[in-house]
């Protein structure tokens, strides 16, 4: 099957087209023909996503980034078996572009289309890049979201713990604006940090050793705020000053996602339906969202994987921020089941992916937002 995947729930306009199949004993094959991502630059003045200026920008650039993926995919329309699209959750303005986009080449071209929850974008990546079979533990970090799940197969979602109140990467972001790094405040405060003593301050954990493994990130970005304070106080912030506080920051972070992610295992792993399905093998680790991009957190996963036993499966950097093709994958699984859409479909600014679950702050909400 081959598939056009279509994102634009927050400042990335994305698209990109991919091959693949899955095998009747279900294990996945993907190719990535094509994966064009174009994030906006419109936010940086605001400090984080304008919801308004962002979908006027995914206006202006989806059709020429979709152009551009199926240029490159050196495919025409009549190549594609589907497609699929970011149908939430997300901003809803920009949700609705690409969905109207899809919407317009379906009818245009006679193609099925699929709403995608670009949750399961992120959730599925392992599976295009790495073709993991299920079930896997994933811990989820992106601008809007913070959760650990259990991904026992297509739809089946179990969330074992997340955010009560600021998302990791919302995180990353805020603190980026409070020292000054601009934003997106990710890559700013790790590039930032390699400069930094991780061990020059101690910031607070909390939840540390409760159950569930839930997290909590506000309580962090406070006493990152008070230490800045605290410096400018005695005298003035110095660029080392910020890197240390950038680099004691990431590895307060990486402490607090060992000690979820290992009592989430725990809850994981000896399920009978877990150990009946991985016969014996090891349950995998697999992380996703663009707070995955994070070198300090990918080699400190590592680490945690070996601890436990098991493997850390990070995906490609251009596959841990928003894209296209996690949207064409996720839709491929879906197409696969004989699942498709109407053009009624309409889109949902939140959908969490265990809909079970209750409700909270950081759970399946839209992007992070000024
Ligand atoms: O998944 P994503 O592209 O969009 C959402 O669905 O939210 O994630 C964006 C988030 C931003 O908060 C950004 O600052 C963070 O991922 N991020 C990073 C890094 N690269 C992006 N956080 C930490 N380190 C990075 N290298
Ligand atoms: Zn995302």
């Amino acid at each position: 099957m081959r598939l056009l995947g279509i994102e634009t729930s927050c400042d990335e306009t994305a698209a990109a087209v991919v091959d693949g199949s899955i095998a009747p004993d279900g294990q996945p094959e993907g190719q990535i023909l094509s994966n064009i991502v174009l994030s906006q630059k419109d936010h940086e003045a605001f400090g984080g996503v304008v919801p308004e200026i962002a979908a006027r920008a995914h206006v202006m650039a989806i059709d020429s980034v979709i152009m551009a993926a199926m240029k490159e995919a050196d495919c025409d329309f009549s190549d594609l078996d589907a497609l699929a699209v970011s149908s939430g959750p997300g901003l809803i303005g920009g949700l609705i572009v690409g969905l109207m986009a899809a919407k317009t080449i379906a009818l245009a071209h006679d193609l099925p289309f699929l709403g995608v929850n670009h949750l399961e974008g992120h959730a599925l990546t392992a599976r295009l890049s790495d073709q993991l079979p299920y079930p896997y533990l994933l811990l989820l970090v992106s601008g809007g979201h913070s959760q650990i799940l259990l991904v026992s197969g297509l739809g089946q979602y179990h969330r074992l713990g997340s955010t009560i109140d600021d998302a990791l990467g919302e995180a990353f972001d805020k603190t980026a604006k409070l020292l000054g790094l601009g934003y997106p405040g990710g890559p700013a405060v790790e590039r930032a940090a390699l400069q930094g003593d991780p061990e020059r301050f101690r910031f607070p954990m909390p939840l540390r050793g409760k159950m569930p493994p839930n997290f909590s990130f506000s309580g962090l970005k406070t006493a990152v705020r008070q230490q800045a304070e605290a410096l400018v106080q005695e005298g003035s912030l110095s660029d080392q000053d910020v890197a240390d506080i950038c680099a004691s920051f990431q590895k307060t972070v990486a402490a607090i996602i060992e000690d979820r992610l290992i009592r989430a295992f725990d809850l994981a792993a000896n399920r009978s339906d877990v150990l009946a399905a991985l016969d014996g093998k090891s349950l995998p680790l697999v992380v996703a969202g663009g707070v995955a991009a994070n070198q300090v957190l990918r080699d400190h996963l590592g680490r945690v994987a070996d601890r436990l036993d098991t493997q850390i499966i990070a995906p490609p950097l251009n596959l841990c921020g928003d894209n296209g093709a996690m949207i064409a994958w996720a839709g491929l699984e879906r197409f696969a089941t004989g699942e498709s859409h109407d053009f009624a479909l309409a889109p949902r600014a939140r959908w969490p992916l265990d809909m079970n679950a209750q409700t909270m702050i950081g759970h399946g909400k839209a992007g992070a937002k000024v």
